[in-house]
């Protein structure tokens, strides 16, 4: 149990005792008081996230940042796309810029193009979409599209979505990086079973990124392809860190482990995000989340200490 005794041994261990009260945020303070679990923040971090280079040119990129599958399929001007306004608000303001979708996300890419236009944060957003299309001809008028629905005349990152007829796709990308059209090209997937072709074109091909699931479900990428990143010296996009929130299921009545203060986490969200970035391989996370609460909360994840490789097999372990 994520208790009041576990919290204060933590807190000892970390810090050496009375100090850490002025040094932890406000909701460890709360557990010091109640010995309770607090609820997950609602507030973004007021502290900066954590960041990542890019390692093609060292541009550092917030550790935490969002995808639109699923969450931004909404119709601009309703009530959800209103709650979306908020979301978004929360994503930028708590200091995250890299948002990842896709043309065939339903209206995702029409949602977010709207959401960046009017919030004024296109600018300060690294935007990576994908193409996901069988032909050269399909793919150039998939992009002409992309760049029409999201308001944009570039994006920072375009992907070869699940690896989908990806030699001519990646040339494609490649001329569009050479015109300027888009700054990275990347490859993605989002099944370990996709991982292995990736390798194999990881091994042959220069790429600036991939994107890739990861989670504490499914940590096999941890000792393949991540490590392959790392010595390629390409950039890795944490998609499905949820598992498309199947997780949250798993952890319903589940305490926190007695670890979490440690950490700085207050939440599973937290805990499963923390997990993913907590591979050096890996520059940042893009879960997707419609609230703002959730919002807040993932936002959260990208302060504070990473979990040790005792913690990591731990969480492994406990859902495999
Ligand atoms: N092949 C590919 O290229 C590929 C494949 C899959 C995903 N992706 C990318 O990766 C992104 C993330 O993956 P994903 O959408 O499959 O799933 P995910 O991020 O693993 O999970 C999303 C789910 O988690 C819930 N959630 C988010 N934050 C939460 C929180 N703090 N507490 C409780 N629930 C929370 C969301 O519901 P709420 O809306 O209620 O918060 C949503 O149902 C996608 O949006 C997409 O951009 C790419």
């Amino acid at each position: 149990m994520y208790s009041r005794r576990a919290f204060l041994s933590a807190a000892a261990l970390a810090t050496g005792g009375l100090a850490l009260v002025t040094r932890t945020p406000r909701a460890f303070a709360q557990i010091i008081e109640d010995g309770e679990m607090p609820a997950p923040p609602t507030e973004p971090p007021s502290q900066a996230l954590r960041t990542r280079p890019i390692p093609s040119t060292g541009q550092e990129l917030p550790v935490i940042g969002g995808g639109t599958s699923g969450a931004y399929n909404v119709q601009i001007g309703s009530p959800e796309f209103e709650r979306l306004k908020e979301t978004i608000k929360i994503f930028f303001n708590g200091g995250a810029t890299v948002f990842d979708t896709s043309p065939n996300y339903g209206n995702a890419d029409a949602a977010l193009g709207a959401l960046l236009e009017d919030g004024g944060y296109r600018d300060r957003c690294f935007l990576a979409t994908k193409i996901a299309a069988d032909s050269r001809e399909e793919a150039e008028a998939q992009w002409a599209g992309s760049l029409k629905t999201l308001r944009t005349d570039h994006v920072e990152l375009l992907q070869v979505h699940n690896l989908r007829d990806w030699r001519t796709q990646l040339a494609y990308a490649r001329e569009l990086k050479a015109q300027g059209l888009t700054k990275y090209v990347g490859i993605t997937h989002y099944l370990e079973s996709g991982h292995e072709e990736m390798a194999e074109i990881m091994r042959n091909e220069p790429l600036d990124f991939i994107q890739i699931n990861y989670s504490v479900n499914a940590p096999q990428a941890g000792q393949t392809l991540l490590p392959l990143a790392r010595m390629k010296e390409v950039g890795v996009l944490i998609n499905r860190a949820f598992d498309d929130g199947r997780l949250f299921a798993k952890v319903k009545d589940r305490p926190l482990p007695d670890w979490a203060p440690e950490v700085e986490t207050t939440s599973w969200a937290q805990i499963f995000l923390k997990f993913a970035i907590s591979h050096p391989a890996v520059t940042a996370v893009i879960p997707a989340t419609s609230k703002p609460k959730h919002q807040a909360d993932n936002l959260h994840a990208g302060i504070g200490p990473l979990l040790s490789a005792a913690q990591q097999q731990e969480l492994t372990a406990a859902f495999a």
